[in-house]
C-alpha cells in the first residue's frame, strides 16, 4: 500500500493513474478508522478504480485544544485495517500540519447559505470552516472523480456538496448511511474513548431517535421534541446538549411539517466527557 506525506508527491501519483483512465474515489478521514469508515471505502472501490484515503487529524476544526490534542492518531492500525480492504488499490495521504497549512494554520472563511449557523455551528465556533478548508485542499490536490462522505455527519455532508456546488468544484460528493455497532451506537472514533458505563448507555440515543421516528408519524415536531428532552432528563449518564427536527436541504428546524419536504432528527449528547452525535430520516 502506497502512503504519502507530501502534497507533491502524491498529486503526481494521482496524475499519473489518472491519465492510465483510472477513477478516483477519496475518502477523507482524521484516522482512528473503523468499520463506518470501511464501508466508506468500499463503496469508494465498488465506484472507482482507486481509492484515496486521507489521514489528517486537521486542527482548524476543533475549537476545543484538549479535544484536538485527545484525538486518538493511530496510523499503523489505519494502514493495517485498510490492507484488510485492499493492499492494492487503496492509497493514504497522511500530512503533516505544514504539508497541508504551511506556516498558516488557519481557515478560510466560508458561506454555506446558512448551513453553518445551525446545529453544530451552534456549538462548535468556526468548526466548518475548518472542514471546509482542508477539504478543498484535497480536493485540489487529488483532484477525485468522486468523495465519499458518511450521513453520521449530515450537517458536514451538506456543508461539502454546498461549498462543491458554489465552487463548482469537480467533484461528486457522495452520502453514505451509517454505520451502526449492533447495540445501534452509531460508529465514531470517539467511541474508542467511552468509559464502559457510557458505552452501555450510549445506544440509548438511537433508541431515542427511532421512538422520535415512530412518534412524528403521528404528532407534531415540538411534541417529540419535548418527549426526547425528558427522556434524556431522566437518563442518569447521558445529557442531552440538543435534539431538533430540521428540513433536510436548509438544516432549519421544522416549523410546520410539510408532505414536501423531507425531514431528520439531529441530536447531540454527552457521554460523561464525549460528545456523541447521530440523526435519523424521518419521512
Ligand atoms: O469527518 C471527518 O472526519 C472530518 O471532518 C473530515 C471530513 C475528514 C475533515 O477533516
Amino acid at each position: 500500500m502506497e502512503i504519502y506525506t507530501d502534497k507533491n508527491k502524491i498529486a503526481n501519483a494521482i496524475k499519473a493513474l489518472k491519465s492510465s483512465n483510472n477513477t478516483v474515489g477519496m475518502v477523507p478521514t482524521m484516522g482512528a478508522l473503523h468499520q463506518g469508515h470501511l464501508q466508506l471505502v468500499i463503496k469508494a472501490l465498488s465506484e472507482n478504480d482507486v481509492a484515496v484515503v486521507s489521514i489528517f487529524v486537521n486542527p482548524t476544526q476543533f475549537d476545543n485544544k484538549t479535544d484536538l490534542e485527545k484525538y486518538p492518531r493511530t496510523l499503523e492500525g489505519d494502514v493495517a485495517l485498510l490492507k484488510t480492504v485492499s493492499e492494492t488499490q487503496i492509497i493514504v495521504y497522511a500530512p503533516t500540519v505544514a504539508d497541508i497549512y504551511g506556516g498558516n494554520t488557519t481557515s478560510e472563511a466560508f458561506d454555506f447559505d446558512g448551513l453553518e449557523f445551525e446545529m453544530e455551528g451552534k456549538f462548535r465556533h468556526g468548526h466548518f470552516d475548518g472542514v471546509g478548508t482542508v477539504v478543498k485542499r484535497f480536493f485540489d490536490i487529488v483532484k477525485p472523480h468522486k468523495a465519499y462522505f458518511g450521513e453520521k455527519d449530515f450537517q458536514q455532508l451538506q456543508i461539502i456538496k454546498k461549498m462543491v456546488e458554489k465552487h463548482q468544484l469537480p467533484v461528486v460528493i457522495v452520502g453514505c448511511k451509517i454505520h451502526r455497532a449492533s447495540s445501534g451506537l452509531a460508529m465514531s472514533s470517539r467511541n474508542t474513548r467511552l468509559e464502559p458505563k457510557y458505552k452501555t448507555a450510549a445506544p440509548f440515543i438511537y433508541k431515542t431517535l427511532k421512538t422520535a421516528r415512530t412518534q412524528f408519524g403521528t404528532k407534531s415536531a415540538t411534541k417529540v421534541i419535548e418527549w426526547v428532552t425528558k427522556a434524556f432528563a431522566k437518563h442518569d449518564l447521558l445529557e442531552l446538549e440538543y435534539f431538533l427536527i430540521a428540513d433536510v436541504e436548509t438544516l432549519k428546524p421544522v416549523k410546520r411539517k410539510s408532505n414536501k419536504k423531507k425531514y431528520r432528527a439531529f441530536i447531540a449528547v454527552y457521554a460523561g466527557e464525549i460528545r456523541l452525535i447521530d440523526n435519523i430520516a424521518l419521512n
